[in-house]
């Protein structure tokens, strides 16, 4: 049946945050999932008994390999308009003066509509397979978000995004409006029953919602079973104005904790200046976060002690955050992630530094994980929906020219090279996007064409 694939050649992903998997071999994909993994001498064998003449076969060459897509778990698809302009202010203002006002134009859901789909599209050339995307306040703009991600094929976490409390630029909702019209968008995107995209609580954050809509909000949650997420100390200004809205608590983790957002499907964006009684508290009720390296040095937040994170037994993944965030790639992220936290180390935090195989975990199952998502992507394994970025090193226009490799191009150290290469200097020109083209998570019968093979 077409539809059914075989590749064979080289598969990586990252096992556990210092271990990666290295298989040359082949890997057979029956109707968007991984049916089997094997060696070539039992693809040959196979093959010899005529088990699978009606597969398609690519064959990757020596240059060529497969990883999972890749994975960024917080970022703001309205904000896309407004990339690399206006980063010369800290968080609250930015969000006044440049933020807020271009969000309020997705009331208009044409221009949403424009605008989402090139964001979609974007993410998916740069490799992002997964999203998860905050929307705007309004449940028609943000619908078009989730239209935009069916038609490309992205699997993709959206949020209503939910304010209530006042702002200079009118954008927030009165309380049981906002309850209303989150309750319609969930209902809405789950009548969709597609298996790429699901809705998630989006209170914006501390300084936006009071308890009360965060309350409504965690009761949502709980009846349509949601995922939920938001911002977690990102800034110093932001934390002393939660703090001093919410005279009782005594961090802002608390703040959260009170109205029971925090549990295992909630991911926090940022946690730049946790405490380490608030980094119990998240690990304790399974809060993951996501890391948004140069959303934080871009918006002078800080610098984010990931390692520290994840030392605490929280789950991280990658965010780009846009446009807070200057850059749509995870590529782009995970070098930052690794400058970061290098920068921390430079400046005497001891061990504080990710190495590249690190911040690739976190770009791929680190992020899955995040996202509750790590039964159906982040690696190779049979069960697992097929969900892969197909790496050209010398691709046409490569920022990497071919030089000849004392390395024996048979051998394992030959392909972690080729790894270490991609993840240092690689771009959208080398994945190759005729893969992603066909449709990696939900390959249609007849709908997955020959890719060209180098
Ligand atoms: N905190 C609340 N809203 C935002 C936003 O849009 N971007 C960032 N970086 N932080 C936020
Ligand atoms: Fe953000």
């Amino acid at each position: 049946m077409a539809g059914n694939i075989i590749f064979i050649g080289n598969f990586i992903h990252a096992d556990l945050l210092t271990e990666l998997k290295l298989r040359t071999g082949f890997l057979k994909v029956e109707d968007g999932k991984i049916t089997q993994i094997g060696t070539l001498q039992e693809y040959e064998s196979l093959v010899r008994d005529g088990a699978w003449s009606n597969f398609k076969i690519n064959r990757l060459n020596e240059h060529q390999f497969l990883i999972p897509g890749f994975v960024d778990c917080h970022t703001h698809a309205p904000q896309f308009p407004n990339i690399g302009l206006g980063l010369d202010r800290p968080l609250l203002e930015w969000l006044k003066k440049y933020t807020f006002p271009l969000e309020k134009q997705y009331s208009d859901p044409k221009f949403a509509s424009k605008v989402y789909d090139k964001v979609v599209k974007r993410l998916l050339t740069n490799g992002t397979t997964t999203a998860c995307y905050f929307g705007t306040l309004h449940f028609e703009g943000t619908l078009e978000l989730v239209k935009s991600a069916i038609k490309h094929k992205q699997r993709a976490l959206i949020g209503k995004v939910s304010m209530n409390i006042k702002n200079d630029a009118e954008y927030y909702n009165d309380t049981q409006t906002e309850l209303a019209e989150v309750e319609k968008f969930v209902c809405k995107v789950l009548e969709y029953e597609n298996d790429l995209v699901q809705p998630v609580i989006t209170p914006r954050f501390a300084v936006s919602c009071n308890q009360e809509l965060m309350d409504g909000l965690s009761d949502i949650a709980m009846k349509y079973n949601c995922r939920t997420q938001s911002h977690i100390s990102e800034n110093q200004d932001e934390i002393e104005f939660v703090l001093q809205i919410n005279p009782t608590c005594k961090s802002y983790t608390e703040v959260y904790d009170q109205s029971k957002i925090l549990n295992n499907k909630c991911i926090m964006a940022h946690a730049v200046h946790l405490s380490d009684h608030e980094m119990a508290l998240l690990a304790n009720k399974g809060v993951s976060v996501a890391h948004c390296p140069a959303s934080n040095t871009r918006l002078r937040s800080g610098l984010c002690p990931v390692r520290r994170i994840i030392n605490n037994n929280i789950t991280v993944g990658l965010g780009t955050d846009v446009s807070g965030g200057d850059n749509a790639s995870i590529l782009d992220a995970i070098r930052r992630s690794m400058d970061v936290s290098m920068s921390l180390e430079l400046q005497g935090t001891k061990d504080s530094s990710l190495n590249w195989k690190e911040a690739f975990y976190l770009a791929t199952v680190g992020g899955a994980k995040a996202l509750n998502l790590d039964e159906k992507i982040g690696t190779f394994n049979i069960g697992k929906d097929f969900d892969a970025l197909l790496i050209d090193i010398y691709a046409d226009n490569s920022q990497i020219d071919y030089y000849e490799s004392s390395t024996d191009p048979n051998s394992k150290e030959y392909l972690m090279e080729l790894l270490e290469r991609f993840i240092h200097v690689g771009d959208d020109r080398n994945i190759v996007q005729e893969l992603l083209d066909t449709q990696i998570q939900n390959i249609k019968p007849n709908s997955f064409t020959e890719i060209p093979m180098a």
